[in-house]
């Protein structure tokens, strides 16, 4: 008997249940995208607000081409998402879907997630040539990444900054009250800073991205609320020195993506202050493979880390360290840039982060 299965070995059963599975994802992968395209175009707040409607009555109301509307009512109706009426030919959205679907369902709109999906396949050549030639791709390959990225994220701070994220550390809610300095590394556009300065005016903040598009929408945000102790930094906080000290320095997700982490770790260890600390956001996964097969959105991690994480880090001639790199390195990384006492916690709001609070004590 050899390795190789001859076609008489193969378990039929088997093998057309596995491809019954790979036509669910084709089929599955058609609806992620047509999902997004419900998102961006507004048609599930749309739907959400109209009883039973014709195809032209719902494109009215959306201000959209009906043609195009009636096509993907039509794939939103194979998915099982939106409800036909085939004497009335109207389509409805259930209540039970619109509460995942709009923007109304806040963090809990996975319309907004399947964004991912379109966004990724759109670097999908230049990905080809790097699985031929090595390297990464550049931050600037992905046009949509900041606005989707603060859109995901935005709908986390809005729902649970600070009511269930920053109470994570001890006495932290009350010291914030008082007035201490802040920082947010890799803050993107800005938006929970901004949301955390609204909340703690005693307090003076600090965010530090390299992306000068995504601190400009973060400078603009500052600008519109007002905020006076809000700032943002064009900077690589892989090159951050003379800054701090810092009671309080925050990471959401901005660590694994980063071309020197370790580098990145130890500039916010000597920028916290002694008796301060990190509270650092990152994927939830563990660093062995064989323990994120459950998780219900294993692929996607491996598949945005391929497709994104990983490779922007590479770009930049960079460790690579991807998506999942998981809660056990994480931790090890942590203790070995100074953070004595780590903490993991999980936020119901955020199903996909780990929560790390970190000190040097
Ligand atoms: C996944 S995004 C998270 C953004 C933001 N914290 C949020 O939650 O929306 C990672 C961010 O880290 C920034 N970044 C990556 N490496 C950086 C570096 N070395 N210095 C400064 N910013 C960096 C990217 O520009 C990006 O905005």
């Amino acid at each position: 008997m050899t390795d190789i299965q001859t076609t008489s070995q193969i378990d039929v059963a088997a093998a057309e249940e596995f491809a019954d599975r790979l036509i669910g994802m084709f089929d599955g992968a058609c609806a992620t995208l047509m999902v997004s395209v419900g998102h961006q175009t507004g048609l599930f707040d749309t739907l959400a607000t109209l009883p039973a409607a014709s195809s032209a009555g719902i494109a009215d109301s959306a201000g959209l081409d009906e043609r195009y509307v009636r096509e993907w009512l039509k794939a939103m109706v194979m998915a099982r998402i939106v409800h036909h009426d085939p004497e009335a030919d109207t389509y409805r959205l259930p209540a039970a879907h619109a509460a995942w679907l709009t923007r109304d369902a806040g963090s809990d709109n996975l319309a907004r997630l399947m964004q991912y999906v379109p966004l990724l396949a759109g670097v999908e050549q230049p990905i080809i040539e790097c699985f031929r030639q090595g390297g990464g791709l550049s931050y600037a390959q992905y046009p949509r990444f900041h606005q989707l990225m603060a859109e995901e994220s935005a709908a986390v701070a809005d729902a649970a900054l600070v009511e269930m994220i920053l109470p994570l550390a001890p006495g932290l809610p009350g010291r914030l009250s008082r007035g201490i300095h802040v920082a947010d590394m890799g803050c993107g556009s800005g938006h929970a800073v901004n949301v955390m300065a609204a909340a703690y005016p005693a307090s003076s903040f600090v965010g530090y991205d390299f992306s000068e598009e995504a601190i400009g929408v973060a400078r603009a945000e500052a600008s519109s609320l007002g905020l006076t102790n809000a700032r943002f930094e064009v900077q690589d906080v892989a090159a951050l020195d003379d800054v701090g000290p810092f009671d309080l320095v925050t990471a959401f997700d901005s660590v694994h993506d980063q071309a020197h982490p370790a580098a990145v770790l130890a500039n916010i260890a000597r920028c916290v202050a002694d008796d301060g600390t990190f509270l650092m956001v990152d994927i939830k996964a563990s660093s062995m493979l064989e323990d994120n097969l459950e998780l219900p959105w294993g692929t996607f991690l491996y598949t945005v880390s391929t497709m994104h994480c990983m490779t922007v880090s590479l770009g930049l001639g960079g460790d690579g360290l991807g998506t999942a790199w998981g809660q056990q390195l994480a931790v090890s990384m942590l203790q070995d840039a100074g953070f004595g006492n780590v903490e993991v916690m999980d936020v119901e709001d955020d199903p996909v982060n780990s929560y790390y609070v970190a000190t040097k004590a």
